[in-house]
């Protein structure tokens, strides 16, 4: 575990628009927060009310623009976290997310004034939150931005054999054989001019917010500026005859959009650590509410496979990330990881599939008993009387349903949490960042297993303590 960063927040305020000498920006005043209209209620049937009501937020718009600054697959909608906070919590309270993926739960508790605290395994997920829970003054960040993709052109234009050294420098040879791959040789030149300045930037704040951009400009929908045909939505697919965009061009346009349009941030403090959701690194009864979505079953949506793409760029080789790679909750290696005894129905589930597919019912094993470690953990660290909320996708292994919503309801009551009710939420395919369907067939594969999921709503009992 790393402690990266404490106390502190976030707020950038800005109009859309800018001076042309970017000095001086007007300042959006902060929206209303919503306000609850349940506080008539017991806390256990404003819960059972939020989870009965509708959570699918259709044609809704997001309100927080932080939440497009960097692609990742399968985040929660904002209004999902949001309306659980604002109904469930107080100003000043802490809302936790043990899998905070691109921090969508984190950011919605800042902006609700609620103090933020998130985990995750993944180096990409650790930098989106540093960036997001975090920033520079927004003058600043514009002058620095352009002034670093100035550089960067410049040291293209005039001394391209230092960035060549730098590049053969970089990586270990493996990490260089996947970087020669996957990106064409006059990109690698620009990434290393931008790479290269952004690390000189002292002011750490800054820093992460350009790395954030990086990356951004890397994992994208189209496959950004690297080979792959989309990185964003499926396995990446090399593409020899594409023509990528400049990097430092691409660089400067999401410095622009990302910081267009932003709302305030109120200031909380926030806590971000690199961290297993299996082992928490947080107190007893410290928390207020915990929202999360664990990833699918099966290693259906592999992050890392995307997320290589730019995090080699930061510093990561190959290797380590396959060894984090691992690590996920939802991995298909078996060997070297501990299987928990499965309460009844959950075992009964898995023992269908492994007289299918031994393997996949091993896999289901492991996923499940990591599962059950992780609600033994949200268990320990929920204060008594509060909620956890777990939102989780329906997935079909060879063909079987694995029924996650009941097994992980019963694995949560084992664990020590009751169960108040698991809600049901349609995907809106056309926002949702799912593997992309390659052929028009529905309900195969991997289009079967997610068109909705599952909201499942677990209460700490009082008399816990
Ligand atoms: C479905 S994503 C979360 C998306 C998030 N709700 C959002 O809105 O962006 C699941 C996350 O779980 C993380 N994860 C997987 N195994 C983990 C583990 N053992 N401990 C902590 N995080 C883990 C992954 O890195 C990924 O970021």
């Amino acid at each position: 575990m790393r402690l990266l960063f404490q106390n502190n927040i976030l707020l950038v305020i800005y109009n859309n628009k800018w001076n042309k000498d970017n000095s001086m920006l007007q300042i959006k005043l902060p929206f209303d927060p919503p306000k609850s209209g349940m506080k008539h209620l017991s806390y256990r049937d404003r819960l059972l009310r939020l989870l009965e009501g509708d959570l699918d937020f259709h044609g809704q718009k997001n309100t927080t623009a932080i939440h497009t600054w960097h692609a990742f697959p399968a985040k929660f909608p904002p209004q999902l976290p949001r309306v659980f906070i604002t109904e469930l919590t107080q100003p000043g309270d802490i809302v936790f997310d043990p899998m905070m993926g691109s921090c969508t739960t984190l950011v919605e508790a800042v902006t609700l004034e609620r103090r933020a605290v998130g985990t995750d395994i993944d180096p990409l997920s650790i930098q989106l939150g540093l960036a997001k829970l975090s920033a520079g003054d927004v003058t600043n960040v514009l002058v620095s931005g352009r002034e670093l993709a100035k550089k960067a052109k410049q040291n293209l234009s005039n001394h391209v054999k230092s960035l060549k050294k730098n590049l053969k420098n970089r990586f270990d040879s493996k990490t260089e054989a996947f970087v020669n791959y996957w990106f064409a040789p006059a990109t690698q030149l620009e990434l290393i001019a931008l790479i290269n300045e952004i690390e000189n930037i002292k002011d750490k704040k800054l820093r992460t917010l350009f790395t954030l951009i990086f990356s951004a400009i890397i994992i994208t929908k189209s496959g950004g500026v690297s080979l792959a045909r989309d990185l964003a939505h499926t396995r990446p697919h090399r593409v020899k005859d594409k023509i990528p965009k400049s990097a430092i061009e691409e660089f400067t346009k999401r410095l622009h959009r990302n910081l267009n349009n932003l709302t305030c941030q109120t200031q909380t403090a926030s806590l971000i650590l690199e961290a297993n959701s299996q082992d928490l690194p947080l107190a007893n009864h410290s928390i207020d509410l915990i929202i999360t979505s664990p990833p699918y079953a099966s290693n259906a949506i592999d992050y890392m496979r995307a997320h290589k793409f730019s995090l080699v760029w930061l510093g990561h080789s190959v290797t380590t990330l396959s060894k984090i790679r691992r690590t996920y909750i939802g991995g298909e290696t078996i060997t070297g990881f501990d299987m928990l005894s499965l309460p009844e129905y959950t075992r009964r589930i898995v023992d269908n599939l492994a007289a299918v597919d031994q393997k996949k019912g091993k896999v289901l094993n492991r996923y499940y008993s990591e599962m059950s470690r992780t609600l033994s953990e949200m268990h320990r660290v929920l204060r008594p009387g509060c909620a956890a909320v777990i939102v989780v996708g329906t997935s079909l292994i060879r063909g079987l349903n694995i029924e996650i919503q009941s097994c992980l309801k019963e694995i949560g009551e084992q664990n020590g949490l009751e169960h108040i009710h698991t809600g049901i939420r349609r995907l809106d395919r056309d926002k949702r960042m799912m593997p992309a369907r390659w052929n028009k067939k529905r309900n195969t594969g991997i289009e079967a297993r997610m068109h909705e999921e599952y909201i499942i709503g677990f209460q700490k009992p009082e008399r816990q303590l």
